[in-house]
């Protein structure tokens, strides 16, 4: 039988890493996985970079899934400029409303992951059960597990703890 309350993991990634850590994710939650897809195609620096000049909200794919089925629906995001990518700015506005619980997720050089989580946050008008951000020192190697393992273990208890920030360069948030 399936899950009665399953958990999606949805995330927009540029260049791939955003998607390795939302798969690394989807498979410590059992959660399932959709890339949210901007319909121009490949996405050069310069474009991304216009769209955040911008505030471009790119056409993005239909989701293939019914997003009002999932109890918790984590978003991933690389940090553009301080804010969430624009095709992730874009599926908030057309999708927000259909999301239940929520819960965000970024990738980063190493700055803005909290000014991304603040804008995503009032495109939706609510508040994430939990955050996690992962900078580029913790993306070498796979140090970032741990960091995840720790993400995933507190939005599968729901468990509410004060901010901390995880040796290897990467900050959970309650
Ligand atoms: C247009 C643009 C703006 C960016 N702005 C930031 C930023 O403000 N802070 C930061 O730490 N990294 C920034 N980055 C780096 C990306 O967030 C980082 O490389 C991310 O992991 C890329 O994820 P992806 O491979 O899933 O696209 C920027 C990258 C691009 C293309």
């Amino acid at each position: 039988m399936p899950p009665t309350n399953p958990s999606l993991v949805a995330y927009y990634s540029r260049s791939g890493t955003t998607a390795r850590v939302g798969h690394a994710l989807a498979l410590r939650l059992g959660a399932d996985e959709l890339a949210i897809e901007d319909l121009r195609g490949d996405v050069s620096v310069w474009r991304a970079a216009l769209d955040r000049l911008l505030g471009t909200l790119p056409p993005v794919a239909e989701p293939t899934v019914a997003l009002d089925r999932y109890g918790l629906v984590v978003l991933g995001t690389p940090v553009w400029g301080g804010r969430a990518a624009s095709p992730v700015r874009r599926f908030l506005h057309d999708h927000g409303a259909a999301l239940a619980q929520v819960a965000f997720f970024c990738t980063m050089g190493g700055s803005g992951a909290d000014s991304a989580f603040a804008d995503m946050q009032q495109r939706l008008g609510k508040a994430p059960r939990a955050t996690c951000a992962i900078d580029a020192k913790a993306l070498e190697g796979d140090r970032y597990l741990d960091t995840l393992d720790t993400f995933a273990a507190r939005l599968a208890d729901g468990a509410q703890a004060p901010l901390h920030t995880v040796p290897n360069g990467a900050v959970l948030h309650p």
